[in-house]
């Protein structure tokens, strides 16, 4: 006897082919440039346009729109310049779309760059009770260390050290060496180049021995880790698969750095 054969016709799912439904009418809330960014599709998008003109009220309309069109919040990371704007946009997104907005991540370079290095900085040797050094802290350590090195009574005119950490934060974001931002914008002090680049690799180990991070170091070792450990790197890009930056043209060299890294896939 013949056995039956069972036919089976398997279709795609048909979810797809409807349009999800939006909750919001972007295009009466907003002018015709503002809606095209707000609905671009995935890739980097740059917005340029003057004062006023409307451009964070087209980011917390993206993030809306990102949640409305089935993103998972807790991919979209918002980069702003100051805590409390990264707070208003993301409670202007609430209002939009409610309390899925809640676990947008949002929140300074700083802001950020301290919490990935709590979870994920072990393996550039940052252990996750780190403390942060404010400015005067590192001020403070930069004294220490230079009396350590015997570089403060020798000569009166060797840099203070509020100047000392001015150079070495500009080295560390604009990524040049300490000589070349000497050479550029403190020459007179020039003849001290070598014992402050002696001073500058002095504050780093002792910074590294006691866990201390100054705020440039948040950055600079955020960028060390996902440049070095590619598994973070692709763990963290992965899960901020979104990434939107207010006041971009404000954003310094190591940030930018930063931003790339992270939306590498
Ligand atoms: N399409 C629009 N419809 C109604 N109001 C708008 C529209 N676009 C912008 N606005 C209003 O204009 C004002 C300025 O917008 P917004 O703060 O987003 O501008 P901005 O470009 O980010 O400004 P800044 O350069 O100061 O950062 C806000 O009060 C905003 O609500
Ligand atoms: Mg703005």
């Amino acid at each position: 006897m013949e056995r039956e054969v069972k036919t089976y016709v398997l279709k795609r799912p048909t979810e797809e082919a409807v349009p999800r439904k939006l909750s919001i009418d972007y295009a009466a809330a907003l002018n015709q440039q503002q809606l095209a960014a707000v609905t671009a599709g995935d890739g980097p998008s740059l917005v340029i346009a003057g004062a006023g003109s409307g451009k964070t009220r087209t980011l917390v309309y993206r993030v809306a729109y990102l949640i409305d069109s089935g993103v998972d919040p807790s991919n979209i990371l918002l980069l702003t310049f100051t805590r409390k704007s990264s707070q208003e946009m993301l409670e202007r997104v609430g209002d939009l779309i409610g309390t899925s907005s809640q676990r947008v991540c949002g929140g300074t370079f700083h802001s950020v760059a301290n919490m990935l290095l709590r979870r994920n900085g072990r393996s550039v040797g940052i252990e996750p009770g780190f403390t942060i050094l404010d400015r005067g802290d590192a001020e403070d350590l930069i004294a220490l260390v230079r009396s350590q090195l015997g570089l403060n009574e020798k000569d009166k005119r060797f840099p203070r050290k509020g100047t000392i950490m001015e150079m070495i934060s500009k080295s560390e974001n604009t990524l040049r060496s300490l000589d070349e931002i000497i050479l550029e914008e403190f020459s007179h002090f020039s003849d001290h180049s070598e014992d402050l680049g002696r001073l500058q690799k002095a504050y780093q180990a002792a910074k590294r021995q006691k866990q201390l991070l100054d705020y440039d170091d948040l950055l600079v070792m955020l960028r060390q880790l996902l440049l070095l450990d590619e598994a973070a790197r692709a763990r963290i890009s992965s899960q901020y698969r979104y990434i939107l930056v207010d006041e971009y043209q404000d954003t310094i060299r190591l940030q930018a750095d930063v931003i790339r890294q992270l939306a590498t896939t």
